[in-house]
């Protein structure tokens, strides 16, 4: 719903059907209000407020400490500033992996607490149970599988996942149990193009790839590395729209030289 109690434009219904007719999906996570508004105006359809706001909002290494509160808080921030796109949360580590009672709980305070429009969980037949049972209570669930940052320590790396068969056999089944259990998209992160081309023509439902090629319905980036602001992180898949991070250390070196050399504030500029 957006802020004005109207439901948005874009619903899980509108992108199963520009998956139909061959529209591509753009998606980019927000996690504070003024980001989000202008995400929402350059006509993003669906907004993430990922769990990646551990990494680019707080600093953290892995996604791994967020907390429930947390993204409540991010999400909230978010739903304010949105008037068209989806709105999509991410489940934090540890909110629905070991109990499908837990994870409706989890998904529940995320619905009533931000009003937002669906929930992200990654994984596929291991939490099946917990997402049937959330999809069960009405609450909207995008899938995620591949690279999926939250198990990282099972991992050891963030290399590319699925170039062993075993492993892409897996992640297609996956893809076809998330879908039947009623899954509205899924994200796919950091697989092979030609994998997650397949499983797109797969599935009824439209795919979301991040490092996954151009065979996916839609794209997603984190919007702090599209626009440059976080410079550290430079893979492969990654094209940056702009380097704000140049701009705002520009900006805000010459405010310090302004200040010191007392040019600002100037006459105008004062009461
Ligand atoms: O948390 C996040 O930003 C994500 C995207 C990378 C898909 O899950």
């Amino acid at each position: 719903m957006s802020v004005t109690g109207a439901v948005r434009a874009v619903t899980t219904l509108r992108l199963t059907e520009m998956k139909q007719r061959g529209e591509k999906i753009a998606m980019l996570t927000s996690y504070d209000y003024s980001t989000a508004k202008i995400v929402d105006a350059a006509g993003v359809d669906v907004i993430l407020v990922g769990d990646s706001a551990a990494n680019v909002m707080a600093g953290y290494e892995t996604t791994l400490p967020i907390t429930l509160d947390n993204m409540i808080y991010h999400a909230k921030s978010v739903v304010r500033g949105v008037n068209r796109a989806l709105v999509v949360v991410d489940l934090p580590f540890g909110t629905y992996q070991g109990n499908s009672k837990v994870a409706l709980d989890s998904a529940i305070r995320i619905m009533k607490e931000t009003e937002a429009d669906a929930v992200k969980m990654e994984g596929g037949e291991e939490i099946l149970e917990s997402i049937e049972r959330i999809i069960s209570a009405g609450i909207p669930v995008m899938g995620h599988l591949g690279l999926t940052p939250q198990s990282i320590h099972k991992f050891g790396t963030y290399n590319v996942r699925a170039k062993e068969q075993a492993e892409a056999d897996k992640l297609a089944h996956d893809a076809k149990l998330l879908e039947q259990a009623g899954c509205f998209a899924i994200v796919l992160e950091k697989i092979p193009a030609s994998l997650a081309e397949r499983v797109s023509e797969s599935l009824h439902i439209p795919t979301i790839g991040i490092g996954a090629g151009r065979g996916c319905d839609g794209q997603v980036l984190v919007v702090h590395d599209m626009l440059g602001i976080n410079k550290d992180f430079s893979p492969r898949f990654l094209r940056r729209y702009a380097d704000l991070h140049t701009i705002m250390t520009q900006a805000l070196e010459n405010y310090v030289s302004d200040v010191k050399s007392r040019d600002f504030p100037n006459e105008t500029e004062q009461y």
